[in-house]
């Protein structure tokens, strides 16, 4: 399989399509905003006008849209995947949805005879352009191990979770992680500060323990130097912990921390901190502490 299709140049999109052309793919494009697909053009991508031809272009379509609306409009609106569909066609659903919608969608491509796989990953661009994310799978597994060539050149590590719904709902516990520790060193920042103590010490003692994380050995000092360029949005991730919400309440779950930072999420969005990195969120937390 050499010709893939990327529907959805955002900032982890173009970094998967600017991997996979470096890697040999032919690579078949398009993006509801045509100038966001300039990179990948500029780098040999073919870039159409439609998610219909970037079908029938492909033999794997990857999307990589904000949520499951926009997952639905590029399948199965006008010009939408389905409308391009082939014999060899899969499609392979890279967004962050909920596991509920990941399930209505793939089977709404079986009733057209799509095969869909889930996809969705752990990693930002930063890691994408490597081939490093971390993707869990879910679907039908002889189209995963039809496909698990590809997926091992988009990630170092591939992981099948079983029916569809179910690498989704590991991703909604993974992004459930990524929501609290920001808030976590966010708040711990504030405090450090508050006590007149430089954070980049509360870094390195907090970096000296068990307790330290990816993000607090790296992001973290970029978070202490204010610099929020977006690699990953705060409002993009508003989107998963309202997800992470919905889905726990359809398990019969009470999750009071989900609850906590769905709402300071929600109001950092509505403060305008959107489209800031998720880290964000810290300089959200600072307006909010303004009068100190
Ligand atoms: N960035 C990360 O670190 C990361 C990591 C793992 C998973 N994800 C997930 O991957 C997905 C993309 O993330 P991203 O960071 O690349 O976001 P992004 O930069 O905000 O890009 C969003 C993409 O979705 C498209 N889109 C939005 N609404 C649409 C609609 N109604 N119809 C068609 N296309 C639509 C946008 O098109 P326009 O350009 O026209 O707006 C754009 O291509 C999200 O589900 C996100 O949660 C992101």
């Amino acid at each position: 399989m050499k010709k893939i299709g990327l529907i959805g140049t955002g900032m982890l999109g173009t970094a998967v399509g600017l991997h996979l052309l470096e890697s040999g793919f032919q690579v078949t494009s398009y993006n509801r905003t045509t100038e966001k697909t300039k990179i990948l053009e500029n780098k040999g991508a073919q870039i159409v006008p439609s998610p219909k031809e970037v079908a029938e272009n492909s033999e794997i379509v990857i999307t990589v849209v904000k949520d499951a609306n926009a997952v639905k409009q590029v399948s199965f609106e006008s010009d939408g995947i389905i409308f391009g569909k082939h014999e060899n066609l899969i499609v392979c659903d890279m967004s962050t949805i909920s596991p509920l919608d990941s399930k209505m969608i793939s089977k709404k491509f079986l009733d057209n005879s799509i095969v869909m796989l889930d996809i969705p990953v752990m990693g930002g661009p930063n890691v994408a352009i490597n081939g490093e994310l971390v993707m869990m799978v879910a679907g039908n597994k002889l189209a995963f191990e039809k496909c698990k060539e590809i997926f091992d050149v988009i990630a170092n590590k591939v992981f099948f979770l079983g029916e569809s719904g179910t690498a989704h709902a590991i991703k909604l516990a993974m992004n459930l992680q990524i929501a609290m520790l920001a808030l976590a060193l966010s708040e711990g920042i504030l405090l450090s500060k508050a006590a007149k103590i430089d954070p980049k010490v509360f870094l390195e003692i907090l970096n000296s323990t068990y307790f330290k994380t990816g993000m607090s050995e790296n992001k973290a000092y970029k978070m202490i130097r204010d610099n929020f360029e977006a690699t990953f949005t705060l409002e993009n991730l508003k989107k998963d912990i309202n997800t992470i919400f919905e889905t726990a309440r359809s398990y019969g779950l009470e999750l009071p921390m989900t609850k906590v930072a769905k709402e300071t999420y929600e109001n950092a969005v509505k403060e305008g901190f959107g489209n800031l990195d998720y880290t964000g969120v810290l300089a959200f937390l600072k307006k909010l502490n303004e009068h100190n």
